[in-house]
């Protein structure tokens, strides 16, 4: 039998590494424009570390393990718990608000289907030290750029905005559910959009009766009318947050909808999750504010709002949009010796190119020049610098365009120095 990657985890080959690439590079390149600093933390980590903290969802989802020293670990299903144990350990030194983001490798064992695996790449972005609802706007603004930068407008991608403390005051008013009961009803209604039987299930497990359980079966599906909630007194922040966004020119992707409420345990304010606008796939990034977290893990009261954005479900929808991805070209000179005798002259050249960044090829065997010219034009090279005894005898190389089949003799001087292979 031969081997195969284990179901959920991706090979990735170079045309797929290459689209890959271009996300992380979208990603990069708009946390600097927010000014967020690159950290990272290890792969491994205590396992209770989720299983205190991260909520019921991903602890059924560990790779989980006894390593040799008898320690209980777990490969890190998401990065937020290893920030806020790594920014409690220097939160003193650190200058607030900490702006910071990551693209760590994550394991979730999950059933595999569409938009999701047993290991993906998730940017996270961060912002610690700032209690208002300004940060929650800028770090929402954040995940809506990238996926501008990407190609996509508002009728492609939207993200549907909530807040826990909003539902928690209206659950908390005439439902009466009590705070110690609030963790296990959000959870429940999380699961309303997905699986409704489940969350009623839950609802009933949680609030001890059939009554009090449909009563709040009520008020969630009051919920697909935001405008009574958000004219309430405790969303005070969520319209704040929703008017910077507004400010900011990205009104057009926000809804407010307060069936967002998010699977893990530890979110304490306003939460929102980007979604395709046909919501044909998961969520592509889901975030919020997590005030009571640090305290949590590492003693340190800071508040807390950031997302995750995984690249799964962002490479499925450039996917149906781009098709396949292409293979790049990764070379652009192909140095081709006509003879054996020509060769020494030709590495000097190859070397003395790739000393000057130029990407440059050419044939690890002898081979006859139409062979290594064939070789040349399946690496998409855009020139072939040919060197034989004349070129030789002349300190020259001729120069062809691959494209063109234009044919230039150019000083071997020049072609170490500065001489411009443009396509
Ligand atoms: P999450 O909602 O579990 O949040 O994951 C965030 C995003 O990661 C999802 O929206 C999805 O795009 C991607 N993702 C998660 N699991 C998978 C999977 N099995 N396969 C493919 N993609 C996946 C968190 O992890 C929070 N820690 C995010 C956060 C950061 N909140 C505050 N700061």
């Amino acid at each position: 039998m031969p081997f195969v990657a284990l179901p959920g985890f991706r090979d990735a080959f170079p045309d797929a590494l290459a689209r890959r690439r271009r996300i992380f590079e979208v990603w990069r390149r708009v946390a600097a424009r927010y000014g967020f600093e690159e950290y990272d933390g290890p792969p491994l980590e205590p396992l209770d570390l989720y299983t205190q903290k991260s909520g019921e969802e991903i602890i059924e989802q560990l790779y989980a393990f006894n390593d040799k020293g008898g320690r209980s670990v777990a490969l890190r299903p998401e990065m937020t718990p290893t920030l806020a144990r790594m920014v409690s350990a220097r939160a003193a030194q650190l200058k607030k608000p900490i702006r910071w983001f990551s693209i760590p490798q994550l394991f979730r064992y999950e059933r595999q289907q569409r938009g999701r695996q047993r290991e993906h790449f998730q940017l996270n972005m961060d912002i610690i030290g700032e209690a208002g609802p300004s940060a929650d706007a800028e770090v929402i603004a954040a995940a809506l750029d990238i996926v501008r930068e990407l190609g996509f407008g508002s009728g492609d991608v939207r993200v549907r905005v909530s807040d826990r403390t909003v539902l928690g005051a209206g659950l908390g008013g005439e439902l009466g559910v009590r705070q110690e009961e609030l963790g296990a009803v959000l959870a429940a209604l999380d699961k309303f959009e997905r699986a409704p039987e489940a969350a009623i299930e839950a609802l009933e497990a949680a609030l001890g009766s059939a009554e009090r359980a449909r009563a709040v079966q009520r008020f969630a599906s009051s919920l697909v009318d935001p405008g009574p909630l958000l004219a309430s007194g405790a969303a005070v922040s969520l319209n704040e947050c929703v008017a910077s966004l507004r400010a900011m020119g990205l009104g057009d992707f926000v809804d407010v909808d307060f069936r967002i409420v998010r699977g893990l345990a530890y979110y304490t304010g306003i939460v929102f999750e980007l979604f395709d606008a046909k919501r044909a796939l998961r969520a592509i990034c889901g975030g919020g504010r997590y005030d009571d977290l640090l305290k949590q893990v590492g003693g340190v009261d800071l508040p807390c709002v950031g997302f995750g954005m995984g690249d799964v479900v962002l490479g499925e929808l450039i996917a149906d949009r781009d098709g396949a991805p292409s293979v790049e070209v990764a070379v652009d000179v192909f140095v081709v010796a006509v003879g054996a005798e020509d060769r020494p002259e030709a590495l000097a050249l190859a070397h003395a190119l790739r000393e000057r960044d130029v990407r440059v090829e050419y044939a690890l065997k002898r081979q006859a020049v139409g062979k290594q010219l064939e070789l040349a034009a399946a690496r998409g090279a855009g020139h072939a610098v040919i060197i034989g005894p004349a070129e030789r005898e002349a300190g020259e190389a001729v120069v062809r365009n691959l494209e063109t089949k234009v044919e230039t003799r150019v000083k071997l001087n020049e072609l170490r120095r500065d001489y411009a292979f443009t396509r």
